[in-house]
């Protein structure tokens, strides 16, 4: 049977106080509305659309570029004039026969499980996803008959005191049955407290044409958190980072405070490695075996092999580092830093576009960028690869085995040929020859004579 998905997204999100669109804030690194997303996709409609807003060409071009391969159907609400009035934009995008699930484009963290128990109970009738609550606020309310059965919703602002006493409440996830959605929504008013066309009223038309109107419950209460506010958006990012923290252990990995570590992306990891506390890992992490990282390191888009330790306070981006490597503290390896085997970048290191051979040590205070250093090198204090001209970057080229004397400028384009020494504060702008010592300075004086000024004492 066909099956369509809504999800509704063209909200303004007043209570944010943003002047971002609600649903392109971030739970876990990823937008609200990518996490909606990425559970409608593993259902596998044969539709799904998006309902988005007035200047909502933001939404559509974020959520574009995060799914390049998509099929989404967008449709725009220009006035958002209520729930009600949204799905029913996306009307004549649907199918006439089938289902429709609809989601709230605010809700993240909906499981894929609790949307196919909603799908299997569907009979060509319709299905709610309803949860209760100790803390109904805010919350539709789910209003039941004398046979329990689901009669209709009524809004927080449109509840009388006895039903915001109920703790059952709509989380905002529905199955319609299509053949009729147009008859229901096409007879819903905005004569209620906001002045909107609530899809929640289209329960009570249903209901009183003789439906069935089914429900499932949350098997998790987090499910049904919408963001509305930002004191819910921090509340929905520490439940999503404690179930990251959860997965985590469950793979084996020690944390030395499980409430201390973010994780806003996706890390994978081998056995036995160890994080200290307040480091954060964006998009795609790769830890090997036995890696162990120091207190408020950030790791985003890194493949770490095994047994590499990275000292506190590291920040690594877009990198690759080799077997038993050790980083930091404060290094700083930038995008396009690739690093050999048993390589050390130490304090206040900074790499870029650079690839590092095995047993290379970069110990302190140096910059590395557009450059290619081979193995068994070592490079002094506050040496520097000059590779930028104002306006062009250029290459520099350390073989194997040179040993580079402190405060060294390396001019590039440049090589350093295989087993060169280069004497300490050296200002390089020629390449150097292989197993010889260069040395590129100033000559030393002492100048004879000299007598030392001093102060006049006057008054
Ligand atoms: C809604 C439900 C409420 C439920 C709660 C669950 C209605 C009337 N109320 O309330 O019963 O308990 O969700 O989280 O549906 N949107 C549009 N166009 C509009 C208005 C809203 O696309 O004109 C979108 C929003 O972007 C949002 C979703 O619909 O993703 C829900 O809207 P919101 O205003 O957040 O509704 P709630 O007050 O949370
Ligand atoms: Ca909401």
């Amino acid at each position: 049977m066909n099956l369509n998905i809504v999800v509704l997204a063209a909200g303004q999100g007043k209570r944010m106080n943003s002047t971002k669109p609600k649903v392109l804030h971030n739970v876990g690194g990823k937008p609200i509305l990518q996490h909606v997303l990425d559970t409608a996709k593993k259902i596998k409609p044969n539709k799904l659309a998006i309902v988005y807003g007035h200047n909502g060409e933001i939404v559509r071009d974020t959520i574009d570029k995060l799914n390049p391969d998509n099929n989404f159907i967008w449709v725009k609400q220009n006035e958002q004039l209520g729930t009600g009035h949204a799905l029913k934009e996306v009307l004549p995008c649907l199918d006439s026969t089938g289902h429709t699930l609809v989601l709230y484009g605010d809700v993240p963290l909906i499981s894929e499980a609790t949307i196919r128990s909603m799908l299997n109970k569907y009979r060509n009738n319709v299905i709610m996803l309803t949860q209760y609550t100790s803390n109904p606020y805010g919350y539709g309310r789910v209003i039941r008959d004398f046979s329990s059965k689901i009669e209709k919703i009524i809004e927080e602002n449109d509840a009388n005191c006895d039903q915001k006493a109920i703790s059952e409440i709509n989380t905002g996830f529905y199955v319609f049955p299509n053949k009729y959605l147009s008859n229901w929504l096409g007879s819903l008013s905005n004569n209620n407290q906001q002045q909107e066309y609530y899809l929640t009223d289209v329960i009570n038309i249903a209901y009183l044409a003789g439906f069935l109107i089914d429900s499932v419950q949350t098997s998790t209460p987090y499910e049904a958190l919408g963001v509305n506010n930002k004191q819910q958006l921090v509340e929905l990012e520490r439940i999503y980072q404690s179930l990251q923290v959860q997965k985590l252990l469950n793979n084996g990995v020690t944390l030395m405070d499980g409430s201390r570590i973010d994780i806003r992306g996706e890390i994978i990891v081998g056995v036995d490695c160890v994080i200290d506390v307040n480091c954060i890992f964006e998009g795609k992490v790769i830890l090997g075996d036995q890696v162990a990282i120091g207190a408020g390191s950030i790791l985003k888009n890194v493949t770490v092999h095994n047994g590499v330790n990275i000292k506190p306070y590291s920040i690594i981006e877009d990198a690759i580092i080799g077997n038993g490597c050790q980083i930091g503290p404060f290094s700083r390896v930038r995008p396009g830093s690739e690093f050999g085997e048993s390589v050390h970048i130490g304090n206040f290191v900074e790499t870029k576009r650079s690839k590092i051979g095995k047993n290379t040590k970069v110990n302190h205070l140096t910059y590395i960028g557009d450059a290619e250093i081979g193995s068994k090198v070592n490079i002094g204090a506050g040496c520097v690869t000059c590779n930028y001209d104002g306006t062009n970057k250029f290459n520099t080229l350390i073989e194997d085995e040179v040993f580079i004397g402190s405060g060294t400028m390396m001019v590039a384009p440049i090589i350093v040929k295989k087993g060169g020494v280069i004497g300490a504060g050296s200002t390089i702008t020629k390449n150097t020859p292989e197993n010889q010592l260069t040395i590129a300075r100033s000559k030393q004086v002492t100048v004879e004579g000299w007598v030392k000024h001093h102060k006049k004492i006057t008054g």
